[in-house]
């Protein structure tokens, strides 16, 4: 209705205008007779107050009118300002809160061990964090913009990215990666709002280490398992052979009961490093340490294998100067490191060869090192004997009656002083062993 009115209102202003101009010119016409009339007649009082009575009538209303009118419009003026300056500072409020607030997104996703990664709907790459750049092996200007299959070459992440985007559920994955090395990341993905569409949000966590941990118990059972029924499946057969008949011939009886006693001192020993190796790895080792001095540690450890070098046919040599620093030491603990050093080296040498056991002063602490001139061990297996279980040579390990635990419980006590060991070794020519302990220091 009020839509159909609206077109007449100009028509009924056009129907009024002439009436209003006839009375107009009437008005002018009787006052123009009255005007002449009064200057034929000359002015009057009376006339001359009904002009300005008129004049006034014309003039006040406009004037007061205009005044009003400003004053109302200075008032609108001065509140549209104040409102203007109140939305600014709400606004600038605003931004100061988002900024903030981003300020603190950017340091928790920049410092957040996680890695973090935002892709469009198209799984390009918006947002990445520094902890996803490691993972990923990538820098964020080479990341940004780009498909994320040019970073993650992995499509099995890229049919799950689209399903995360058909149906809106999350999903989670593992990544597994060989280069630049081994690596498996955990992969959860979520559907986020990404730039006003949709998006997905990709939380990357590096599960390597706890895996390798994992498979290392693992193995660890496995080959403690081993270890122990070795021997066990050794004793159990002689003695079995021994019942069958081998009895009555006391020559072989005493061979295999000599064999029985040998396997048994050696799960016995196997059963002490398993315990020890348990003791030192998991804290519970209890060392007590005192100033030592390392020629005393030498001359000990010389001592309990002079007789064993010799009926080996090598020869024991030590070398530790006067005036050593003192080391703040479990005297026990290390003669126990350097003992399985001189075991090994009279195992590993053949007769005729040369063992020499040292102490020398390095920078602030003492050197001790454990030389021979025997078999030597591989480039390759180097930097696995610390392992435990690692053996270079299983079958003649074992005939020399070694477990591979030995120097894993030798590096867990010299780690445990503060100090480090190290080998270096070349095939037929022998094998230096390392240990570097610091000096005492503060009141002794
Ligand atoms: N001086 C050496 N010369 C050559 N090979 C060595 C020498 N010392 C150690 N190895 C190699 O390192 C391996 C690990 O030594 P480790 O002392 O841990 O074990 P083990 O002597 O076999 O057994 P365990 O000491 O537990 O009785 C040895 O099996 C051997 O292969
Ligand atoms: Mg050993």
């Amino acid at each position: 209705m009020a839509q159909m009115r609206r077109p007449y209102r100009p028509a009924l202003l056009w129907f009024a205008l002439p009436p209003a101009a006839g009375v107009t010119v009437a008005l002018a016409y009787a006052a123009s007779g009255r005007l002449e009339a009064a200057l034929a007649r000359g002015p009057r009082a009376l006339d001359l107050a009904v002009w300005l009575a008129l004049l006034a009538a014309l003039l006040i209303p406009p004037v007061y009118g205009y005044r009003e009118a400003s004053g109302l419009a200075r008032t609108a003026e001065r509140r549209a300002d104040a409102a203007h300056r109140e939305a600014r500072r709400a606004a600038q409020e605003r931004l100061d809160r988002l900024l903030a607030e981003k300020a603190q997104m950017d340091l928790i996703l920049q410092h957040m061990a996680d890695g973090i990664l935002l892709l469009d709907e198209r799984r390009r790459i918006v947002l990445v964090n520094p902890a996803a750049e490691r993972m990923l092996g990538v820098s964020r200007h080479e990341a940004l913009g780009r498909d994320h299959l040019e970073v993650t070459h992995h499509f099995e992440l890229d049919e799950r990215l689209a399903r995360v985007l058909a149906t809106g559920r999350p999903e989670a994955l593992e990544i597994r990666r060989a280069h630049p090395q081994e690596q498996i990341l955990e992969a959860r993905l979520a559907l986020a709002p990404s730039g006003g569409e949709r998006g997905v949000l990709v939380m990357l966590r590096d599960i390597t280490r706890s895996r390798q941990l994992e498979q290392m118990r693992t193995e660890f059972v496995a080959n403690v398992t081993h270890e122990l029924r070795t021997p066990l499946t050794s004793i159990q057969g002689f003695a079995e052979t021994l019942l069958e008949g081998a009895l009555d011939e006391p020559e072989t009886a005493r061979h295999f009961v000599e064999i029985m006693l040998r396997e048994s001192r050696h799960l016995g020993a196997l059963i002490d490093e398993l315990l020890d190796l348990s003791r030192v790895e998991s804290g519970k080792f209890r060392m007590q340490r005192r100033p030592t001095v390392p020629a005393e540690l030498i001359a000990a450890t010389a001592a309990r294998f002079a007789q064993k070098a010799e009926r080996a046919g090598v020869q024991l040599v030590t070398e530790a100067p006067d005036g050593l620093p003192l080391i703040n030491g479990d005297p026990d603990r290390l003669v126990q490191v350097l003992s399985n050093l001189v075991e090994n080296a009279i195992k590993y040498t053949p007769a005729g060869g040369r063992i020499t056991l040292s102490a020398r002063r390095d920078g602030d602490g003492v050197r001790i090192a454990v030389a021979d001139t025997g078999a030597g061990i591989p480039q390759a297996d180097l930097g696995r004997i610390f392992e435990r279980f690692y053996r270079v040579d299983k079958a003649r390990s074992r005939a020399t009656g070694g477990t591979g635990l030995g120097l894993a419980i030798a590096k867990h006590i010299v780690e445990a002083h503060g100090g480090t060991i190290g080998v270096e070794s070349e095939v037929g020519k022998g094998s230096t062993f390392t240990v570097i302990l610091p000096a005492l220091t503060g009141p002794e």
